[in-house]
C-alpha cells in the first residue's frame, strides 16, 4: 500500500471543475491487459509453462517460446492444445541467433498493429548448475552463460525496437543468486549476477523511453519446477569428479564431495511448491504503471539473508552465513 501512496499521482490537467476532479483523481495503479501481448522463453516446463498460462488467463496475447518446440516436447503440446488465438507456441532456444531472428518474424507478423510494438519480454529460460570452482570446467561456466545471460542478452536486443514503441517491459527472470553469490554455485552465480547488471543498465538506459526494466529474483522454487533434479545432480557430480584433476581429488578429498552432493541434494528437495509468489511477481513487473526495480519472491529467511548479504560489510556477512 506504501508503494500505492507513493505513486499516486494526478490525472491529465484538464479545465474547470471537471479538470480539477480530473487532475486529483488517482491515476490507476495498474494498466488493463486489453490486447496486450508478451513472449516468455523457456516455456517448456516449470515458471516458463505456469507463467504462458497465466499470462493467457489474465488476457494477454501469448508467444510462448520453447526450447523444444519443433520436437513436439511436453510443455509446447500442451499449450498448443489450448487452441486459442492468444497463445501462440514458437520453436525458441535463446542460444540461436537464427531462431531468434526466426521468432521476432513470427511476432512482427502476428501482431495486429507492428507500430503500436510489444507490450512485454519475460527473459525466463534458464539452466542451473553448482560444483566447486576447481570442480567446475570452463566450458561449463560458458554452457551456463550461453543460456541464462547471452541467450536473456540476445533476446533482449532482438526485441527491444518493437518494446521500445509499446513503452513496454523487460522482465528478467533471475534469481536470488543473482544478488549473493553462494559456495559451489559460481558458474550459475555469475551468469545472473551478469544478467542482474545488464537489467540494471538496460533500466538505466530505457527511462527515457518509457520502458520498464524489472528483475525478478525468486528463491527455491526447485520443488515445483523441473531446473535441477536429484538424478540430475547426482549424473553432474558423477561428471565432475570423473574430469576433475588429480590435485583437485586429492586436496578435497572424497569425502567432502560427497558431502557437497548431500547438501545439493537436500537444497534442491526444500525449495517452495507453489510458484504462486513467482506469477505474481512477473505480472506486476508487466502491469504495474510504476513497477519495482527489482522482485524478490522469496521466504523471510532468504530476504533476510539477501538483505544481510547485501548490505552488511562483506566479512561480517560471510562469517554469518558463509563461514
Ligand atoms: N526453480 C528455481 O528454484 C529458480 C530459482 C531462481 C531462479 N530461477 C530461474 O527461473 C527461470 C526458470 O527456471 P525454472 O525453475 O522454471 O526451470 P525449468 O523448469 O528447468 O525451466 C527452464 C526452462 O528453460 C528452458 N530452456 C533451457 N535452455 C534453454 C534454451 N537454450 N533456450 C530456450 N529455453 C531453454 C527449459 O527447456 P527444457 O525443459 O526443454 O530443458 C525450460 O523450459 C530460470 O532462469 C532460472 O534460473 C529458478
Amino acid at each position: 500500500c506504501c508503494q500505492a501512496w507513493i505513486h499516486r499521482r494526478p490525472g491529465p490537467p484538464g479545465r474547470g471543475c471537471a479538470g480539477l476532479s480530473a487532475r486529483l483523481r488517482p491515476t490507476p495503479l495498474f494498466f488493463q491487459v486489453g490486447g496486450k501481448a508478451v513472449l516468455i522463453t523457456g516455456c517448456d516446463k516449470g515458471f516458463g509453462r505456469a507463467l504462458a498460462t497465466h499470462l493467457h488467463a489474465r488476457g494477454f496475447a501469448v508467444f510462448a517460446g520453447c526450447l523444444l518446440a519443433d520436437q513436439g516436447g511436453d510443455g509446447a503440446r500442451e499449450l498448443r492444445h489450448m487452441a486459442s488465438e492468444r497463445m501462440r507456441v514458437l520453436q525458441l532456444d535463446v542460444r540461436s541467433e537464427a531462431e531468434v531472428e526466426q521468432a521476432l518474424r513470427a511476432v512482427s507478423d502476428s501482431l495486429p498493429d507492428p507500430e503500436q510494438g510489444l507490450w512485454g519480454v519475460v527473459n525466463n529460460a534458464g539452466v542451473a548448475s553448482f560444483g566447486d570452482v576447481e570442480f567446475t570446467s570452463l566450458e561449463k561456466y560458458e554452457r551456463v552463460a550461453a543460456v541464462n545471460l547471452w541467450g536473456a542478452i540476445r533476446v533482449t536486443k532482438a526485441f527491444l525496437p518493437l518494446v521500445r514503441r509499446a513503452r513496454g517491459r523487460v522482465v528478467n527472470v533471475s534469481s536470488m543468486l543473482g544478488r549473493m553469490a553462494s559456495p559451489s554455485r559460481s558458474s550459475y552465480c555469475i551468469s545472473k549476477f551478469g544478467l542482474e547488471a545488464f537489467t540494471d543498465c538496460l533500466r538505466q538506459e530505457m527511462y527515457r523511453w518509457g520502458v520498464s526494466v524489472v528483475a525478478v529474483e525468486p528463491s527455491n522454487y526447485i520443488a515445483a519446477t523441473g531446473i535441477l533434479t536429484q538424478e540430475g545432480i547426482e549424473a553432474e557430480a558423477e561428471q565432475m569428479w570423473r574430469t576433475a584433476s588429480e590435485a583437485a581429488r586429492v586436496d578435497y578429498g572424497e569425502a567432502h564431495f560427497q558431502r557437497q552432493l548431500r547438501q545439493m541434494k537436500a537444497f534442491a528437495s526444500s525449495g517452495l511448491g507453489d510458484v504462486a509468489p513467482v506469477l505474481d511477481a512477473v505480472t506486476e513487473a508487466l502491469l504495474a504503471r510504476w513497477p519495482y526495480a527489482r522482485y524478490n519472491p522469496m521466504e523471510a529467511r532468504w530476504w533476510l539473508r539477501l538483505q544481510a548479504m547485501t548490505h552488511l560489510p562483506t566479512a561480517l556477512a560471510d562469517w554469518l552465513y558463509i563461514k
